[in-house]
């Protein structure tokens, strides 16, 4: 496995590999590397012929009051990760090779980035959109791996790609869980063990509430019931919300057109939990 930390020797296995006739999958990562990330590898080396993951903690998708020092971290742990499941190269750029002195240019993705997310953190799709666009240039891949977990990330990274004509195919990939139902997460290990016993009640309310609007209940009725539920077991929920799953718009009411996700932001202790899930 290639570990590439500045940009001149990515450019340099990227141009070997296109050479060679080889396709290449990227798995962008901020590292702390988990199944869920794994399945990702997985993915990409189903649908191409290498794998790239990067590992960045991208500063400029953290609000000042994040904090980003406290952003797990574990390189070695990542790399035997990474070179058990398969991973051909590891692209781990220093700060200063991504966002050099002057960097002076940020993409701000309105539509999927408005509401949810965007309003609990505010300029986190910048960030995320900003380096997501250098990532894709810098791989030059052909397929971008992301998680369902981070529903509103997806659709921002899709329609930013889209939009800016970069040729890459964004590939999804299904919510890796835990036995009981948690969708895995690198913050999860923050969680009390209490609050790891409570956690995957968020899933549960989220499942009733989305067979309810699926069977035709009031939305506005399930949502407010998830909501109490959620609160009863000791969250401080943020949003549940049912929206249209590409575009993130809140949906009042189940439409029989189009897919429709719900989704869920409910701190717990000390970690803000973050799920979605289709509904119908
Ligand atoms: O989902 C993440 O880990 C990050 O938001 C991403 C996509 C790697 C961009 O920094």
């Amino acid at each position: 496995m290639l570990i590439c930390r500045d940009l001149p020797s990515l450019r340099a296995a990227t141009a070997a590999l296109r050479a060679d006739g080889k396709r290449l999958a990227l798995v962008p990562t901020m590292g702390a590397l988990h199944d869920g990330h794994l399945a990702l590898v997985g993915a990409g080396r189903q649908a191409t012929d290498a794998v790239a993951t990067s590992i960045f903690v991208n500063p400029l998708q953290f609000s000042p009051n994040e904090d980003l020092s406290r952003y797990p971290r574990d390189e070695e742990g990542d790399l035997a990760k990474l070179r058990g499941a398969g991973c051909d190269l590891v692209w781990m750029p220093p700060v200063e090779a991504m966002y050099p002195p002057g960097s002076a240019t940020v993409i701000e993705v309105a539509g999927p980035s408005a509401g949810w997310e965007g309003d609990a953190r505010p300029g986190h799709f910048r960030g995320v959109a900003t380096v997501c666009c250098k990532l894709f240039l810098q791989s030059e891949a052909q397929i971008a791996v992301f998680g369902e977990k981070d529903w509103q990330q997806l659709q921002v990274v899709t329609r930013m790609a889209a939009d800016l004509d970069i040729p890459i195919r964004i590939l999804p990939v299904a919510t890796v869980r835990e036995g009981d139902g948690l969708a895995m997460s690198s913050r999860n290990r923050f969680l009390s063990p209490q609050d790891r016993a409570t956690a995957p009640v968020l899933l549960r309310v989220m499942t009733r509430a989305a067979t309810a609007i699926a069977e035709g209940g009031v939305v506005a009725t399930a949502l407010e019931e998830g909501l109490e539920t959620l609160r009863v077991h000791g969250f401080a929920p943020d949003y549940l919300a049912l929206v249209e799953a590409e575009t993130l718009k809140p949906l009042a009411a189940r439409r029989p057109e189009g897919p429709m996700r719900l989704v869920a932001a409910a701190r717990l202790g000390a970690v803000r939990l973050l799920d979605n899930i289709a509904v119908g």
